[in-house]
């Protein structure tokens, strides 16, 4: 099987490229990456040294590129990740939200759909070679905000309150049409939000561990009263495997694992968790940016309240029934486990972070967060 996974120098397809090549002995890997500030080469470092993966630098837009790797190799599945991604730079600037997330994917589409094409069947609609199918790589904030009961299932009506989640239900709703219209083989997923390693250090939790590594403030915004429903990456991940081998075409899958936590309670827990990762292992301590032995400093008054994200969403909260009830997916990774891992993953992997924020990381800082 060929897989054309777009967006793998990121954090979650890096993650899966990961994860395919630990599963699957007999595959092939493209991985087409444009490499913004959110894609490092350096994460995939390693897993491109295995002969079952290609990494071409190009942006999904490129109606070019994407044709040349059809022409090259025999894709069977196009898993689109590759987007911009987060929320506070698409309300700064939602324009190029808008070309990769929609026109990106509907190029994504007419290439694939045109090297898949084997002829039509009796009542006109295209025919497509056997074993291919198109993954759009979509998110629960499609479905706007919810209150404080409620969960979003995929009949949930489409609500998308910021440019980022206006321009993925964009996205979703132009491989909607290429099911319906051209009825060509395709899945969306909507997935909550992810956490684990290489977690690009502008979104909640690497923030939170960078800064205090750094003994920074850590900026809450509005009251942290926000939630959001956590799914370690990895368990992601096999949701779409899951899907890529046995999504029935045309359909929508929600993955979620009802981990809801309020802003607030995840600083918190940053924090605690730090702190007795430090005092059990003195290793850890080189991962800290402020010398000396004393880390009483590790504690609450670091947290600062800042201005509220325009729009901010309130509650996000997804309902996996049908994902486990057809296809038997659950996660794996109990959120209190994750997070250990994940900030043990950071503290082992300084050099990592290192890489990946001495880029323009440090101007969009300022720019967000001033000198705190
Ligand atoms: P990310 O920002 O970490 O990675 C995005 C990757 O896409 C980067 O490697 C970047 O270089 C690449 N890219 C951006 N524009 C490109 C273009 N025009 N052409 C080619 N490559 C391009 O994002 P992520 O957090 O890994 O998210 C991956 C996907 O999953 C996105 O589609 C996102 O909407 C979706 N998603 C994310 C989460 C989450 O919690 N992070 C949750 C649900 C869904
Ligand atoms: O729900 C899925 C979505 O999750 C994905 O589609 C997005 O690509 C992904 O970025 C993520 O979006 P969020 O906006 O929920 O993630 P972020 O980490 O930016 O913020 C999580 C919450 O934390 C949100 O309520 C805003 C708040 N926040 C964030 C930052 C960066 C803060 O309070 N302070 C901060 O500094």
């Amino acid at each position: 099987m060929t897989y054309l996974v777009t967006g793998g120098a990121g954090f979650i397809g890096a993650n899966f490229v990961k994860y395919l090549l630990k599963k699957y002995n007999d595959i092939r890997i493209v991985v087409l990456d444009d490499l913004t500030y959110a894609g490092n080469l350096g994460t995939i470092k390693k897993d491109l040294e295995d002969s079952r993966i290609i990494f071409v630098k190009g942006n999904i837009k490129d109606a070019a590129v994407v044709n040349e790797i059809f022409e090259k190799y025999p894709v069977n599945y196009v898993i689109n990740f590759a987007a911009e991604s987060h929320v506070d730079r698409s309300i700064e600037n939602p324009q190029i939200f808008l070309e990769t997330n929609i026109l990106g994917t509907q190029n994504l589409l007419d290439i694939a759909k045109k090297h898949w094409i084997t002829g039509k069947d009796e009542k006109g609609y295209p025919a497509y070679k056997k074993g291919v199918k198109y993954l759009q790589v979509s998110t629960d904030e499609v479905y706007g905000s919810l209150g404080e009961t409620g969960f979003f299932t995929e009949e949930t009506p489409l609500d998308p309150r910021s440019p980022y989640s206006a321009s993925k239900t964009g996205a979703d709703l132009i491989v909607k049409a290429y099911g319906d219209t051209y009825k060509m083989p395709i899945n969306i997923t909507r997935c909550s939000n992810n956490y684990g390693p290489y977690h690009f250090p502008e979104k909640l939790i690497p923030l939170i561990i960078k800064n205090i590594l750094e003994g920074k403030q850590l900026p809450v915004y509005g009251d942290g009263s926000n939630v959001r429903d956590w799914l370690y990456v990895e368990d992601h991940c096999k949701g779409i495997d899951m899907v890529v081998c046995g999504g029935r075409d045309g359909e929508v899958y929600n993955i979620g694992g009802h981990n809801e936590k309020k802003n607030i309670e995840i600083v918190r827990l940053t924090l605690s968790t730090i702190k007795n990762l430090l005092e059990e292992n003195p290793e850890y301590r080189k991962a800290l940016k402020k010398e000396g032995e004393d880390i009483s400093w590790i504690n609450e008054s670091l947290i600062t309240y800042v201005t509220d994200r325009l729009g901010h969403d309130q509650r996000y909260a997804i309902d996996p029934t049908k994902i486990t009830e057809e296809l038997g997916w659950y996660p794996e990774t109990k959120f209190e486990e994750g997070i250990v891992k994940t900030i043990r993953w950071y503290l082992e992997n300084q050099d990592w972070v290192e890489e990946v924020t001495s880029g323009d990381y440090q101007k969009y800082y300022q720019q967000m967060y001033g000198n705190r």
